[in-house]
């Protein structure tokens, strides 16, 4: 087992940037993930930690280790590809057992690793079924036994989900992560579901267009992103365009509209963000964090009215989508608590607190 250290990493294709500049450390043991829209250069990553690609630039690691140029089949890694990659016409045991062949193990030896890698994923009693009899799940649960099935130090999974349907997705998604705690190893996991990636992950790098947004747990990112790009990324968000008013103490006055006057904290605001009065600022607001209150109550900070455009009963939430003056709108969402829920064209008044107020450049 191991940690993966990237020293300014940078990969080009010709003339086309694949990635550029990535840093980051992994520590041992732990669940990262790489998480950013198709093409933004997860899987470019993902294959020069394997050594199917080397970097243009930068240093690899595994723990002291040099890895820069060595090649795949001399860093014990373990990999599920993005199409999985399998030998159809082979059968569940011949895939598994594939890896170990190569590095000339006894018959006894591999007929034991492979069991234990089918029982591990739950597929015993399947050695004889070939690939091409299976289902997806199944299929991605063989793809899994052979990664683990070399005892890799490291595991690299590329959209390992991909292929299968949301009810599959979401129980595979925990198997991954019992056996990823059960076997302790250092995991790096790519996707481009950001609920996929909030929910597994100790930490996460979102990246775009090659280059690396934030990197951290899943609560610093969603709570505090670094910019309008992992605001709107992660989860849903209000964020709205609006000029700084007044910087008093560690308190901020952002005004929207005209209607819309918010107030925040200084601390709550990306590095990006430019807090001088009389610039341009975007707020993130998550629609979760707005409350409801009392129209005639005069004590609130950020208190907004507004009415109500579209009103969405989803059972255990009710979403709704509101105008505050034309071009301005809120979302905000509200846990089911079995009160009545409010129609399109009714009125609602807002307090959205100040801690929840985010300043994102
Ligand atoms: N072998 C290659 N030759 C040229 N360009 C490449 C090559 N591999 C990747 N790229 C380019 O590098 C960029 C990053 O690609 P990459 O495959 O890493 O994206 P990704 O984040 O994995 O996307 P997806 O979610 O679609 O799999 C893209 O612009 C892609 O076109
Ligand atoms: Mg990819």
């Amino acid at each position: 087992m191991s940690g993966v250290t990237l020293e300014h990493v940078s990969k080009t294709f010709g003339e086309a940037k694949g990635v550029e500049n990535v840093h980051i450390d992994i520590k041992q043991g732990e669940f990262f993930t790489f998480l950013g829209p198709s093409g933004c250069g997860k899987t470019t990553t993902l294959r020069m930690i394997a050594g199917f690609y080397y970097p243009s630039q930068g240093i690899i690691r595994f723990g002291d280790m040099e890895m820069t140029n060595v090649p795949p089949h001399k860093r014990n890694t373990g990999m599920v590809f993005q199409n999985y990659a399998l030998f159809p016409h082979m059968t569940v045991f011949e895939n598994i057992a594939f890896g170990l062949q190569v590095r000339k193990m006894s018959k006894q030896q591999i007929k034991e690793k492979v069991e234990q890698a089918q029982k591990l994923v739950h597929l015993d009693g399947y050695s004889d079924r070939r690939i091409d009899q299976l289902s997806g799940g199944q299929q991605q649960r063989v793809a899994l036994a052979r990664a683990l099935v070399i005892e890799p130090s490291i595991l690299l999974l590329d959209e390992p989900l991909s292929n299968l349907d949301a009810k599959l997705r979401e129980e595979t998604r925990y198997e991954i992560k019992r056996l990823q705690l059960e076997l302790g190893i250092t995991t790096i996991y790519v996707t481009h579901d950001q609920a996929e990636a909030m929910s597994m992950s100790d930490r996460i790098m979102v990246m775009q267009s090659g280059e690396v947004q934030q990197i951290g747990t899943p609560h610093e990112i969603y709570n505090k992103p670094a910019n309008r790009f992992v605001a709107s990324f992660i989860g849903e968000t209000n964020i709205w365009e609006g000029i700084v008013r007044e910087v008093t103490g560690n308190e901020v006055l952002v005004e929207i509209h005209q209607s819309l006057m918010l107030k925040g904290y200084v601390e709550n605001a990306s590095s990006s963000a430019d807090l001088s009065v009389g610039s341009k600022i975007a707020v993130s607001v998550r629609p979760e964090v707005i409350e409801q209150c009392n129209s005639n109550s005069e004590e609130y900070d950020n208190k907004v009215q507004c009415e109500i455009t579209v009103s969405e009963f989803n059972g255990a939430s009710v979403n709704y989508m509101c105008n505050v003056a034309e071009n301005v709108q809120i979302k905000a969402m509200f846990i089911n608590q079995g009160s009545r829920v409010k129609q399109s064209g009714e009125s609602i008044a807002f307090q959205i607190p100040k801690e929840s107020i985010y300043f994102v450049g």
